[in-house]
């Protein structure tokens, strides 16, 4: 794909990664991804903000043949997606600067050894003239990394905000143009990668409310030509109450847990809460992490194995302790056969979730009825707590 116009002197460039299907060999891409990368052309400076994967570099490279002179490469944020072709670009236009914030400028050095000499270092707030554009630095630490920032054109009043507002979409599409996909996308990126630092991305959010924002062009997905609902939604994401909402991650490997696990979504639903469930041998782990964004209470299934919790289980409470969700309550429901320290071992794993853990519900083998009116008092004690605290 040839690069395209956003508008006058302002050029998309980058590469559409249809095949990508796994991020960090973590995080499931169900619909690909984009690398975006853009060219700036003032009257008398030329920028390329930010450049593709490396196994997409020709890409790029393709892209820059008809153009005459880079400047500045402006580097938003070291991690490869972005940074990888920078080598490339500079082989191509030796003279160029790359222009990074200071922790930016090392991490680039260790990462891709780019010699010291090639950069010029921008503070937050400092400025770039291209002549008659204007760029204006914003550091914004924590989108994902501690080294990000992102850029405002002045004049044209666009965010690039790489990997900020993002969302792995691959898309022949250069705005967006389904904002319910979109939504879905940025929401699954945000959760599985933003989501952690989001006490932080709240004030990177209060710092942007004092721009006219009229454009945010992201490295991932499409462009946000009006984008006031992700920031809107973004500001939910960081800072809005939990919902009323359990969110019940489960393992069941004879279908006693399992059991517990129905019983207590419909004795949740009858009390008014919506329950999301999600059968760790099968699910989406993107998906998981979507529902964590809202969830106010986390039940999790698990059945006792080897004296501990199921191992999928186990992946799933780790996952959710590194993604620090804004959850306010937990519980544990599951069967074992004869013993263990399954409620111990989890509670251990998730140092970071700072929950109040209602009582576990276990049982030896099949739930009898005791152990049903055990998980309906836990739906009572869960919906009062949704209650008290007006998770709607
Ligand atoms: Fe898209 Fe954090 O890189």
């Amino acid at each position: 794909m040839q690069k395209r116009k956003i508008m006058e002197k302002i050029h998309w460039l980058g590469a559409v990664d249809w095949d990508r299907r796994l991020f960090d060999s973590l995080i499931p891409l169900p619909d690909g991804t984009t690398y975006n990368a853009y060219l700036i052309e003032g009257s008398e400076k030329t920028a390329l903000l930010d450049t593709v994967d490396p196994p997409m570099a020709e890409v790029l490279t393709a892209q820059l043949d008809n153009v005459p002179k880079i400047d500045f490469v402006v580097s938003h944020h070291a991690e490869q997606d972005h940074s990888g072709t920078i080598p490339q670009v500079l082989e191509r236009f030796p003279q160029a600067k790359v222009v990074a914030t200071p922790k930016a400028k090392g991490m680039l050095m260790d990462i891709l050894k780019i010699p010291e000499n090639a950069f010029v270092t921008v503070q937050d707030g400092e400025t770039l003239s291209l002549g008659d554009k204007t760029l204006e630095f914003i550091h914004t630490p924590w989108v994902h990394w501690p080294e990000t920032m992102v850029t405002y054109l002045q004049e044209d009043k666009i965010l690039f905000s790489c990997d900020f507002f993002g969302s792995h979409i691959a898309t022949s599409d250069l705005f967006v143009t389904d904002q319910g996909r979109v939504h879905e996308a940025a929401k699954r990126y945000f959760a599985e990668i933003m989501m952690p630092f989001r006490n932080i991305i709240a004030k990177n959010m209060e710092k942007l409310n004092g721009y006219d924002i009229q454009m945010i062009a992201p490295s991932h997905g499409q462009i946000y030509d009006r984008p006031s609902w992700i920031m809107d939604a973004y500001q939910d994401w960081v800072a809005g109450d939990p919902h009323n909402l359990v969110v019940l991650p489960f393992v069941s490997m004879h279908g006693s847990t399992r059991k517990m696990v129905d019983h207590l979504t419909a004795a949740l639903v009858e009390r008014g809460i919506r329950v999301e469930l999600f059968n760790l041998a099968v699910t989406d782990i993107g998906k998981l992490a979507m529902a964590l964004v809202d969830a106010a209470t986390i039940v999790v299934g698990v059945p006792t194995v080897l004296a501990g919790p199921h191992p999928l289980a186990a992946y799933a409470a780790l996952l959710a302790n590194a993604l620090k969700p804004k959850v306010r309550f937990l519980s544990i429901i599951g069967s074992y056969g004869w013993g263990g320290k399954t409620v111990e071992t989890l509670a251990g794993m998730i140092p970071n979730l700072k929950v109040e853990v209602i009582d576990p519900v276990l049982c030896k083998g099949l739930p009898a009825e005791a152990d049903f009116a055990s998980l309906d008092r836990l739906a009572d004690s869960i919906a009062q707590k949704h209650k008290e605290n007006g998770f709607r």
